[in-house]
């Protein structure tokens, strides 16, 4: 493998049989250290592997004794000769395991102090806090160094699949000018022009688009992206997009690249296997009303069955309430859980309380075809028939429904959902399944701004069809906007592009922006257009996400070699942090009092 020879000929994880006989050097860390009285077993660790060292009192009593010293974490560099397991010793579960190395001699590099947890026990569950403290020791273990390999070769497969394809790797600068994309931005203040502000990029969109008007036709790159909003499992302050964007493209251009390119990933970096090919493709409608989410997870069917004119006939007040102030009622099949107990439904209507529901309706279908459900007071047999035959429910099932506005309706049924997807163990841990959503709005109107907001972001293009309603009916516009799902997550999402000055500024006035404030803020974007803009169009994948998923992890600091925790700290370097008085004079800031931490 081409090591540099001076402290090592080999990593702990090259030796094997065939090297039975051999004189080599390893270093590394101390796995594991176990006395058996007279002969000292070490267990050296370096990213490659683990190989298993004898140092034997008969053998060198200088070995012996610097084996004896030596403690957890360690690290040493051991020479010695490979030799044949005794038969019956061998360990099936490493690469090394036929073979160990008879110490000739032991050098201790550098000591460690005792670790803070245990690195070389896979099982032991570990305070996140202290493994983000001690991120280079948890780095050391395994399952996170795993992690962090299987990301360098999905970035590296990602550099190799776009080069041939004739993509440009080209980085746009991280001290840039705000891009309202829907976050908070990072601010960094200007130490030469008082009072002003570079912004953290949110994403690259505009100096891509403007790449594009450059004539660099193929662009991608791995880029670091910052939003100050909440965080989740499945966020981070800054988190890195594969960002890209493509000239004299429609949808389906950009659709089938990142189609072929997930497809190879998912073939040279994991084990997994792909539910559907192509990509099945569903509508953001569709979405909503069958699961509820327009990131539907389509491992399994389960899908969602609106009854809201099915429950306005009868007289239960919980649905004619929910109907008379425009909500909806939607259900679900949980097949073969009719025989669920009185405790089991209580812990789902906990559940949906819990997630802002009012509450929960059963409907059990016994193996006999006796219907135990409270809807059974208020509406006949017919009624609640059709209920049952709507969705197809048949002996054995349970049926739930949640009646509310929609929003929390389908909030909640898409979590309902997914818990009975694992309750009912639906969910094959080796299976991805990827899908477009697709026919977004381009716009929707929000209440508590009184504005039109872009569904994705304002410089989507929209269906040629369509762009007469940007004055009379700008609600039912669809956008040339795409986003792909991989198990429940939006891993990206991205649209083909406004390349016209007019229509981006009628977009942005849209959006109640002032003539002022566009070309304060945009206006090197609608001027880049008026110099020949090539229709282009592009997308980003979430890299953090998309690693997650390819290594069984439920978040993505399991992938992120130094993330920040759930509430935006660095716990390692100890960051944010206070700046000094004369840090803050050069930046012409002053604290607000309260602000002082
Ligand atoms: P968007 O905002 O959808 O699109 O981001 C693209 C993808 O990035 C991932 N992502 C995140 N991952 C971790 N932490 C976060 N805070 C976070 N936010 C987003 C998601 C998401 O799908 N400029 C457009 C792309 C385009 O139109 O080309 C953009 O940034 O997986
Ligand atoms: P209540 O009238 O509040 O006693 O509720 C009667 C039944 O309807 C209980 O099983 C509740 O869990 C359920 N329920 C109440 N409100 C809703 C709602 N908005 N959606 C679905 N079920 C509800």
């Amino acid at each position: 493998m081409g090591l540099a020879v001076h402290y090592r000929t080999h990593t702990c994880g090259e030796l094997n049989v065939a090297t039975v006989g051999k004189q080599v050097t390893l270093a590394g860390w101390v796995n594991r250290r176990r006395d058996h009285g007279g002969l000292v077993f070490l267990d050296i660790r370096d990213r490659y592997g683990i190989t298993q060292v004898i140092c034997d009192p008969e053998h060198s009593l200088e070995v012996h004794r610097v084996a004896s010293e030596l403690r957890s974490e360690y690290v040493v560099q051991v020479s010695g000769t490979v030799a044949r397991r005794l038969p019956g010793t061998e360990n099936a579960h490493l690469s090394t395991g036929a073979i160990e190395v008879v110490a000739d001699s032991i050098t201790m590099l550098s000591p460690s102090r005792t670790t803070p947890f245990p690195i070389n026990s896979e099982t032991i569950q570990i305070d996140e806090a202290l493994r983000l403290k001690y991120r280079y020791l948890d780095l050391r273990r395994p399952c996170m160094r795993d992690n962090i390999v299987l990301r360098h070769r999905v970035v590296k497969a990602i550099r190799d699949y776009l080069d041939e394809r004739e993509f440009l790797e080209i980085e746009t600068p991280i001290l840039m000018k705000s891009t309202p994309e829907g976050a908070r931005d990072y601010l960094v203040p200007s130490r030469l022009y008082p009072g002003e502000f570079y912004a953290l990029p949110q994403s690259p969109q505009q100096l891509k688009q403007l790449l594009m008007v450059a004539g660099m036709d193929r662009y991608f790159q791995i880029a670091r992206c910052f939003r100050d909003e909440d965080q989740r499992a499945d966020r981070q302050p800054e988190f890195t997009q594969l960002d890209l964007e493509m000239s004299f493209v429609a949808e389906e251009d950009v659709m089938s690249l990142i189609e072929g390119l997930l497809v190879f990933l998912i073939e040279k970096t994991t084990s997994k296997h792909i539910k559907e090919l192509p990509f099945p493709r569903i509508t953001y409608k569709d979405a909503l009303d069958r699961y509820g989410t327009d990131h539907p997870d389509l491992r399994f069917d389960l899908p969602l069955v609106e009854i809201s004119d099915l429950a306005s006939r009868g007289n239960f007040a919980v649905f004619q309430n929910v109907l008379a102030h425009k909500g909806i009622v939607k259900g679900i099949r949980v097949l073969g859980a009719g025989e669920y107990s009185r405790r089991e439904i209580d812990e789902l209507t906990e559940f949906v309380r819990m997630l802002g529901a009012k509450g929960l309706v059963s409907l059990a279908i016994s193996p006999n075809g006796e219907v135990k459900s409270p809807l059974t007071k208020f509406m006949s047999t017919g009624e609640v028939q059709a209920i049952i035959d709507r969705l197809e429910g048949q002996l054995g099932d349970l049926l739930l429904f949640v009646a509310d506005d929609a929003k929390i309706c389908n909030d909640v049924l898409y979590r309902l959902r997914v818990k009975l997807a694992e309750r009912l163990k639906l969910i094959d841990p080796n299976e991805l399944a990827l899908c477009w959503v697709v026919d977004f709005p381009l716009l929707h109107f929000d209440e508590e701004t009184q504005r039109y907001e872009a569904e994705h972001n304002p410089f989507s293009g929209m269906d040629e069809e369509h762009v007469g309603r940007l004055d009379s009916d700008p609600l039912h516009i669809r956008a040339k906007q795409y986003d792909i799902i991989c198990n429940g997550y939006e891993i990206g999402g991205g649209s083909v592009r406004i390349n016209v000055a007019a229509m981006q500024h009628k977009v942005f006035s849209l959006m109640k922006m002032s003539d002022e404030q566009i070309k304060e803020q945009f206006g090197h974007m609608l001027e880049a257009f008026e110099y020949g803009a090539p229709p282009h169009g592009g997308i980003a994948l979430g890299i953090d996400r998309l690693v997650m998923l390819f290594a069984d992890e439920e978040s993505i600091r399991e992938v992120i070699a130094f993330p920040k925790t759930q509430s935006a700290m660095d716990l390692l370097m100890g960051a944010p942090s206070p700046v000094g008085e004369k840090q803050l004079q050069e930046l012409h800031l002053q604290l607000r009092t309260e602000q002082k931490r």
